[in-house]
């Protein structure tokens, strides 16, 4: 709830959406006038009816109440006043009686929204690429689920493609089971590399790793049981990371899954015309839409990404039924998802429509980018286990009685990773820095929980009021309150916008105003009783809300720092 909205919710103008008066509510120049006012000139071609009738008629619909205190029409404007104390104490009310529940709502009830996101190659190094997928789309499935949708996160496993032949030809050469078994990807990683490296040279390599590949396919046993193996190491090592994050699947169907489930997608496409041959491969021609054609058969015959695509997205449709299908995929995509899109459009599968590619931007190191085919990656896990150190190094220096340092470490090296991720515009490249995501004076995840530190040990001295009266207000207060009463919308814009950065940043707004106000009243030495009570109370609700927000980004909160 803000003013804005709550007033927005009181009108009904014949014709005229909740949305347009919405965005009809202005500032006044002069607030002797009022709070807010909607000028009524814009409807008066609708209604037929002059401004100043508009706004005299809507007046006498309305009533005063907690909220507004005061309704006018001057010349063609309806103007409101704002009862702040009714509106303090509602917005309070509201956060200390529906607790985590703050900001949730049943919008999306009935609703199912799948989520594919982090979808991890195997036998692949988990680096510093995958952070954002990860954490957007694991923010998303929480934000979905609170907005009372059903949320489906899928990973999408790259499971499938020659490379597996590879794995298999230089672990038969070169492997050994222990070192294997043991090192998980990196041991992994390091078998890939070393083809690549080697197959330079023996090009009959690259042969026997497209015959094993086939063998993986036919059901071969022993290259069956060997892919199986990489695929559990990979999994295994990569839910140490989920752990971490908070990150959590309903569903691991992968690339393979849909292994079967390809001819039947073929078969429609040729049904309906719309494959063609080209250069002995099968494509579908998305000239007329500005885009190159999508190939759907190559032409030994073998599928393709697209291909694998398209009957992933027609299983999903039929054993989820979703109202959308997000793809939490780097814009480097792109393409590949307007034409699969489009494909299944030109189809006639009217969800098309519903299907949606989430893109992001790259994430780079400071200290330098990597690069894959070389082996020098930089492996996420390191990049986490780095943050946790700095930030413990960080705590000794800053609080060096802090009681169980290691976990209060984690959270906020671990905080300060994801929300290094979530806190800009998804769509932007970020550098990613050590230093500048432990700011603790920054925009940050870490000056959030201090923050909430802070709160927690207001209201650890001065306890937790079971009742309260609005004093006099400050200025402070007033725009802490207004800041908190924004949460239900950033949560849904997160939610339409596809952003979790619209949470990550209310946090921080939140944060910003709990310590003005932390800072320009006294919450313990209060003048007197009543505004002590108010300011443990409205400490207490922002620290509510500020985990909340928090917990729907998957970051933890200290109670000490
Ligand atoms: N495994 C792919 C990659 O790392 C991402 C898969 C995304 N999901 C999808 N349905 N295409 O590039």
């Amino acid at each position: 709830m803000d003013y804005k909205q709550y007033i927005a919710e009181k009108l009904h103008v014949d014709g005229v959406s909740q949305a347009e008066i919405y965005e009809a509510i202005a500032l006044p120049p002069n607030s002797e006038m009022g709070d807010y006012a909607l000028p009524c000139f814009k409807f008066a071609k609708a209604l037929r009816k002059s401004p100043v009738l508009i706004a005299e008629d809507l007046k006498n619909s309305l009533q005063t109440d907690d909220v507004i205190s005061e309704i006018s029409a001057v010349n063609g404007y309806l103007n409101f006043k704002i009862n702040k104390d009714g509106f303090v104490r509602a917005t309070l009310d509201k956060i200390l009686t529906e607790k985590e529940k703050f900001g949730a709502s049943e919008q999306g009830a009935g609703k199912t929204v799948c989520i594919d996101y982090s979808s991890i190659n195997i036998a692949k190094p988990f680096h510093i690429g995958h952070l954002s997928t990860t954490v957007l789309g694991g923010a998303l499935y929480r934000i979905f689920n609170f907005l009372g949708y059903k949320a489906v996160g899928i990973n999408h496993l790259g499971d499938y493609g020659t490379q597996f032949g590879k794995l298999i030809s230089a672990y038969k050469r070169w492997g050994d089971k222990d070192t294997v078994q043991q090192g998980g990807i990196r041991a992994l990683n390091e078998l890939y590399v070393r083809f690549h490296q080697e197959a330079e040279e023996h090009p009959e390599y690259d042969d026997e790793a497209r015959a094993y590949f086939k063998r993986i396919e036919q059901g071969d046993e022993e290259c069956q049981t060997l892919f199986r193996w990489f695929k559990e190491l990979t999994l295994k090592d990569v839910q140490k990371i989920y752990e971490m994050l908070d990150i959590h699947f309903d569903s691991y169907a992968g690339e393979s899954f849909y292994s079967d489930k390809m001819q039947p997608v073929i078969d429609e496409l040729r049904e309906k015309n719309l494959l063609v041959e080209s250069r002995g491969a099968q494509i579908v021609d998305l000239e007329e839409y500005g885009m190159s054609p999508c190939i759907i058969l190559k032409s030994d015959g073998t599928s393709l990404y697209a291909t694998r695509d398209m009957a992933a997205a027609m299983y999903r449709k039929k054993k989820y039924d979703f109202d959308k299908c997000l793809y939490v995929v780097a814009y480097q995509q792109n393409l590949h998802f307007k034409q699969f899109f489009k494909v299944l459009e030109l189809m006639g599968k009217d969800w098309a429509k519903d299907l949606v590619h989430v893109a992001y931007g790259m994430v780079s190191l400071e200290e330098g980018t990597m690069s894959t085919r070389k082996g020098n990656v930089v492996f996420l896990e390191d990049v986490i286990q780095k943050c946790i150190d700095k930030a413990a190094a960080i705590l000794s220096e800053k609080n060096p009685n802090l009681e169980d340092k290691a976990s209060v470490a984690q959270k906020v090296g671990v905080g300060a990773v994801i929300f290094g991720a979530l806190y800009n515009n998804k769509i932007k490249d970020i550098v990613f820095s050590y230093d500048k995501v432990l700011n603790f004076d920054g925009e940050t995840s870490v000056y959030v929980q201090y923050t909430c530190a802070r709160a927690y040990s207001v209201l650890q001295k001065g306890g937790v009021p079971e009742r309260f009266e609005i004093p006099a207000l400050t200025a402070e207060e007033i725009e802490l309150v207004k800041a908190l009463a924004a949460f239900p919308e950033a949560v849904n814009s997160a939610a339409e916008k596809y952003e979790p950065s619209y949470v990550a940043r209310f946090a921080v707004d939140v944060a910003q105003k709990f310590n003005k106000f932390y800072f320009d009243c006294k919450i313990l030495a209060a003048e007197n009783e009543q505004t002590k009570n108010f300011r443990l109370a409205l400490t207490n609700a922002t620290l509510q809300t500020l985990k909340n927000a928090f917990a729907l980004l998957g970051i933890g909160i200290p109670e000490k720092m």
